[in-house]
């Protein structure tokens, strides 16, 4: 989709320098909230959620709060999309009404319809292929920690995920290609990320490498990320899901393969004792709450942008 608009349905919707500067951004106002100063004060932004969240509705009000802005939302089934309302009347209903409009859906196409009828910048805050917003909280919370804050020390990072190819590890790729990480992804054969997304970060100067080992991918890095084996609705496939990524379980001995100082990332919600062992979520190498915590930095970046470009 080509618009003017700046929509954020995928990662790639940036480029390198937005990336980083947003990235810079949220690490200033997490030193300094009060910076946000009420840019969004007097504006609405809709919050469609079509599956459960924690940490995406929750950083997402809480940093529209930082603004001074106010969010409306509705959750599962309460609009109708797609049923009692057609997707492009809904965004152009609600463009009348907010500034923005984010949105947790299945079917990414539904985040481009509502992207095309809107007149309003749309966010993904989760689709079934892509989840942008918890890849910039990935690259903020890895720069804090392996990188002293400074974003552009992550070109040339080794940064490794292990599981499966999903919505995570797709918004993951086209952030580390735009940054200059270097992303080693191991996951089992026919669970890998979206095609063309190795080829697309080649494109563009990075390098990621696909592949289906996880020690090999680990090996050395700065980061090691997992997420859930069975993504929301793909619960029913869980069962023979756990049979085939029983190897990319992330233990203390997949660990101890990376650098000494690597840390350890998930998106959340986890399973221990599936993707991860407890004592590696639960241990000294984990940021996992930090990570959480910086959705909400992240968020307010984006809002601030969003609402001072308007
Ligand atoms: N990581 C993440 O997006 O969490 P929620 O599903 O709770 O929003
Ligand atoms: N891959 C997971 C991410 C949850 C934040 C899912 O889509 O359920």
């Amino acid at each position: 989709m080509t618009t003017s608009l700046p929509h954020l349905l995928k990662v790639s919707d940036l480029d390198s320098e937005r990336l980083l500067s947003l990235l810079e951004s949220a690490i200033a106002l997490k030193a300094d909230p009060a910076a946000a100063d009420g840019c969004g004060r007097g504006r609405s932004v809709a919050i469609l959620f079509e599956k459960p969240s924690l940490r995406t509705r929750f950083s997402l009000e809480a940093a529209l709060a930082a603004t001074g802005a106010h969010p409306v939302g509705a959750y599962d089934q309460e609009v109708g999309i797609g049923t009692r309302e057609d997707v492009t009347d809904v965004g152009r209903v609600l463009g009348r009404y907010v500034a923005a409009i984010a949105m947790r859906t299945f079917d990414h196409a539904r985040l481009e319809q509502l992207a095309g009828a809107a007149g309003v910048p749309v966010i993904n805050a989760l689709s079934d292929t892509h989840h942008p917003l918890q890849a910039l909280a990935d690259l903020m919370t890895i720069a804090e920690h392996s990188c002293g804050g400074d974003v552009a020390s992550l070109r040339g990072l080794p940064v490794a995920w292990v599981g499966d190819g999903n919505n995570v590890a797709n918004s993951l790729i086209e952030a580390c290609a735009l940054a200059g990480c270097l992303l080693r992804v191991a996951c089992p054969a026919g669970f890998e990320p979206e095609p063309g997304l190795e080829q697309w970060a080649s494109e563009r100067g990075a390098v990621v490498t696909l592949g289906h080992d996880p020690a090999a991918a680990v090996e050395g890095a700065a980061a090691v990320y997992t997420d859930v084996w069975a993504s929301m609705g793909r619960e029913h496939e869980a069962g023979a899901r756990a049979r085939v990524f029983e190897p990319y379980r992330v233990t203390p001995e997949l660990m101890g393969r990376a650098d000494p100082d690597a840390i350890f990332l998930h998106c959340l919600p986890a399973h221990r004792g599936q993707e991860v062992s407890a004592s590696v979520i639960d241990g000294p190498a984990s940021r996992v709450i930090d990570q959480a915590e910086n959705r909400m930095h992240t968020a307010l970046a984006l809002f601030v942008r969003l609402f001072r470009e308007e």
